[in-house]
């Protein structure tokens, strides 16, 4: 399972896209272009966090307690997405809020970006792979994809922030002389990358792999974790082989 996130998150790690991230190459108005689609690539995650809750549940009730360790770790996950303490909801902690905020500094409106457009073929795609899961998927493939995402985020987040923070430093960099209401803007715009980078690093995704050891029982099982990363990994490289295109990094 190890072996096979990591081959899969290399793949990603070597893309041209995150040279040009880390290199500054893109120009700000293609950054923007980019964040809007991010953020589009990122609307089915709480989906499919909660079509593993759902389906690790139903497993549970018939019978199948071993998946109790990937429930817990699966509504651990999707209770910090939405902001979610101790069973109360807070808007400011919904990581929602945090995408809005983070691509609203640099003045792209997210939501309307992707509202009434085509999305690209790689978004398409990955909403149509995240409603397959929830509608066919197992429990364990639907781990498997969110496993991915949360093995690659560090390094892709990481990869996206100095780009971000480099073109945009008025949005997210602290200067001498900042009024505390100009630091308290630039802190609420870094949380997003910031927090996504350590949060995933040290307990979404070591969490989860976890979780899914104690969880994965059979040969079978293991395999649809596999899937499940293959199949996100796949949609990840295409989405950033298209946008590699789109601004010309890759024929
Ligand atoms: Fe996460």
């Amino acid at each position: 399972m190890r072996e096979c996130a990591r081959s899969a998150r290399a793949d990603l790690q070597k893309h041209p896209m995150m040279a040009a991230f880390t290199q500054g190459t893109l120009s700000n108005e293609q950054l923007c272009e980019f964040v809007a689609s991010r953020y589009e690539a990122a609307i089915g995650f709480v989906d499919l966090l909660r079509a593993c809750v759902e389906k690790s549940t139903e497993q549970i009730e018939t019978g199948n307690t071993h998946l109790i360790p990937l429930l817990r770790e699966a509504q651990h996950n999707l209770d910090d997405e939405l902001g979610i303490a101790n069973g109360v909801q807070c808007v400011e902690a919904n990581h929602e809020t945090w995408r809005i905020k983070c691509y609203g500094s640099m003045g792209v409106d997210a939501v309307a970006a992707v509202t009434g457009i085509i999305p690209c073929t790689a978004n398409l795609l990955n909403l149509g792979t995240a409603g397959w899961l929830k509608r066919f998927g197992t429990p364990f493939q639907i781990a498997g994809a969110i496993l991915f995402i949360e093995l690659m985020v560090p390094h892709e987040f990481d990869c996206i922030r100095s780009a971000l923070y480099r073109a945009f430093p008025e949005s997210f960099v602290d200067k001498p002389g900042d009024h505390t209401e100009t630091l308290a803007r630039k802190a609420e715009a870094r949380q997003y990358l910031d927090k996504h980078i350590l949060t995933d690093a040290r307990h979404h995704g070591p969490d989860l792999l976890d979780a899914l050891d104690e969880a994965v029982q059979t040969h079978e099982q293991l395999e649809q974790v596999l899937s499940g990363i293959r199949l996100m990994a796949g949609g990840r490289l295409e989405f950033y082989n298209e946008h590699a295109r789109q601004f010309g990094i890759m024929d």
